[in-house]
């Protein structure tokens, strides 16, 4: 099947049979990839299909960026990309020019960003501008990555009657994105019966790298996306709330969650309690799966809950650090982390904005380290004050907030470190260090619903 979007493409227009000049990849063996939206998961996206062989066309508005990224220069962080982009460089054109990704490649893999409107809802100006650079008669494949409500593949096949269309989610995580695109659980295709070919290719293309691969129609395929972010993001929502119940009772999370990870219908994963989850996708995607059902007349009533416990446990560390330190006023504290998570400089939806914002809102002075994303958070925290260490920014200070769970914050030379804090308080908001070590080095240790657990040595 997939003989049919190998090179050359279909002959349908004569803009895929004049190929560009200019092009610096010749007559390759492997289906040519366009991919459309260089961003994180474009690039990914891109940088993974080279590495697999294929010659791929990457198209960005944006000159700079695609500048940049032809030197070999990344605007954004995600562990072992860089080298995999070097390593496949004479696979992998980046381009401004969509005639050349057009002609060039029969496959398009859609990957530009769906961020929220001010209505919550998904924005999906720029995949419509994607639409409106084919031309209407066009016979490419669309293969749409971006995240996008269900039923926005029905309206797009409506309007290109020639393209086909295929969803096909993604589910990378930042910071181990190359890792899951190359071992994906699971692959999913979303078609109508009539791009039933054009789903078979792009199934193909992934099956190599195993993990199921589910065939479906347009809609089930988006839904299984929101579905998945959703529930994911409930699952935190619920450990967090069970966490808070654990500080109150006296038991202790990390055990309750492995008890209940080793029931198979349960299982283990996602079940870290912390000071909430970021990023660009679980917020985002669990309003507007929300939005989604309102728009549609259903109250999906469970995820107005996820949504404001993750908003309140964000604000929890506020009210652990004042019944130690009683007002904040004057008080300072240090973050250790701002990424949304670790391996990424993402600070997209972090915790760090909204616990900075509410320590300076109680008069606290707030100061702050983070590994890779200090550039980043250095706008979007204009009163923060910015070290470069975490034993600088533990120095005076009468807190320390562990925020993201960079793995050096285990190296720091706590019992050193101590020394020199005002107050030698650390609130570890993803339970991550180990407590019994924290106490030895002579802290005062309190984690996230574990209140058994290396606390009160004061
Ligand atoms: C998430 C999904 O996990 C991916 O499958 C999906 O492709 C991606 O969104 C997307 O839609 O693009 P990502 O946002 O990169 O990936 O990050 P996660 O590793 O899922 O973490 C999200 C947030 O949840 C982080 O703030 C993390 O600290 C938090 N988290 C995660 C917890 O608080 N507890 C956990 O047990 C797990």
């Amino acid at each position: 099947m997939s003989r049919c979007w190998a090179w050359p493409v279909r002959a349908r227009h004569s803009r895929q049979t004049e190929l560009k000049a200019g092009s610096k990849i010749e007559k390759p063996e492997k289906t040519p990839i366009g991919v459309i939206g260089v961003g994180w998961v474009g690039l990914v996206t891109a940088a993974c299909f080279a590495e697999l062989g294929h010659p791929v066309f990457a198209r960005d508005v944006v000159e700079e960026k695609v500048a940049s990224l032809s030197r070999g220069e990344l605007t954004i962080y995600e562990p072992g990309l860089a080298e995999m982009i070097e390593r496949n460089a004479e696979r992998l054109e980046f381009t401004t020019d969509i005639e050349l990704v057009l002609g060039r490649a029969q496959l398009l893999f859609v990957c530009v960003d769906t961020p929220p409107t001010y209505s919550g809802d998904a924005d999906l100006s720029r995949v419509r501008s994607v639409v409106a650079d084919l031309p209407a008669d066009s016979d490419h494949v669309l293969v749409m990555k971006s995240t996008v409500p269900a039923g926005t593949g029905e309206t797009i096949r409506r309007d290109l009657p020639d393209m086909a269309y295929v969803s096909c989610p993604e589910f990378l995580k930042e910071g181990t994105a190359i890792e899951d695109f190359l071992n994906p659980d699971r692959v999913v295709v979303g078609a109508t019966a009539e791009d039933a070919d054009a789903a078979e290719a792009v199934a193909e293309l992934y099956r190599p790298l195993g993990g199921e691969i589910v065939m479906t129609d347009t809609s089930s395929a988006e839904m299984i996306k929101l579905a998945s972010n959703a529930y994911l993001a409930t699952r935190i929502s619920f450990i967090n709330e069970i966490a808070n119940v654990c500080d109150e009772v006296g038991a202790d999370v990390g055990e309750v969650a492995r008890g209940m990870g080793l029931d198979e219908r349960i299982g283990p994963h996602f079940l870290r309690p912390g000071i909430g989850f970021g990023g660009s996708c679980f917020p985002k995607d669990v309003n507007a799966l929300k939005l989604l059902a309102g728009n549609s007349g259903y109250h999906f009533q469970l995820l107005n809950s996820v949504i404001e416990v993750n908003e309140l446990q964000k604000r929890r560390v506020v009210s652990k650090l004042s019944r130690h330190l009683g007002s904040l006023v004057g008080k300072r504290v240090a973050l250790l982390g701002l990424a949304f998570k670790p391996e990424t400089d993402d600070m997209r939806e972090a915790s760090s904005l909204v616990l900075s914002a509410r320590l300076r809102g109680e008069g606290a002075d707030v100061v702050a380290f983070d590994p890779v994303a200090m550039e980043k958070a250095r706008t979007l925290l204009p009163g923060v004050e910015m070290k470069d260490t975490a034993l600088k920014a533990l120095e005076n200070s009468d807190a320390a907030v562990l925020v993201t769970e960079w793995p050096e914050f285990r190296e720091i030379d706590w019992a050193g470190a101590a020394a020199t804090m005002r107050r030698p308080l650390v609130i570890d908001g993803r339970n991550y260090l180990d407590a019994d070590q924290m106490r030895g080095a002579g802290l005062t240790y309190e984690g996230i619903g574990r209140p058994g657990v290396g606390t009160e040595t004061e």
